[in-house]
């Protein structure tokens, strides 16, 4: 295989383009990216998104857990989070829910400090509705065997 390497102006493109948010928090967790993929799934533009807290996207009970996590990551330099991808629920512009799946990359410096952490997340919503509609009807199923 011969190969070049693509630009950082290519890259940089499919980051913004791509369907799946794309975000970037700093250390203080303040929004630093926000590509296309992140306007589409959570209703916010870059305009309103950037230099905002991760809270814009965190629902509220569960914003605590996360910025003890967040602040142990931060001094340690090291995540629990492996490889698999991580479910939790976020919050929309409008309020509603969405049920997401996504990795997260640390960015560090030379030191090893990290400098912040990038997040890759999809809406699973439609999937975790199948998921949990189909655990019902199993429910209902057995029940009814049980029943008879
Ligand atoms: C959008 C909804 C989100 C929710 C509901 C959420 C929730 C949580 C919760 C409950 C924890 C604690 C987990 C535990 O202690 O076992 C956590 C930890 C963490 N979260 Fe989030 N989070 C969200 C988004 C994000 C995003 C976008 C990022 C990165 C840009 C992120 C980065 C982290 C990190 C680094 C930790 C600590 C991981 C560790 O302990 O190794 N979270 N989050």
């Amino acid at each position: 295989m011969s190969g070049r390497a693509l630009s950082d102006t290519t890259a940089a493109r499919i980051v913004s383009d791509t369907l799946d948010a794309v975000i970037y928090a700093d250390r203080t967790g303040t929004i630093r990216l926000w590509n296309a993929g992140a306007e589409s799934i959570f209703g916010h533009s870059p305009e309103d998104a950037l230099g905002e807290s991760l809270d814009l996207i965190i629902p509220e009970k569960h914003r605590r857990a996360h910025w003890t996590g967040w602040e142990r990551v931060m001094d340690s330099g090291e995540t629990r989070y492996g490889a698999d991808p991580l479910s939790v629920p976020g919050i929309r512009a409008d309020g509603t829910r969405v049920s997401l799946e996504f990795s997260i990359t640390m960015l560090k410096d030379d030191e090893g400090r990290i400098e912040g952490i990038a997040a890759v997340m999809r809406d699973v919503s439609k999937r975790w509705e199948e998921t949990r509609d189909l655990r019902k009807r199993v429910r209902e199923l057995e029940a009814q065997l049980s029943g008879s």
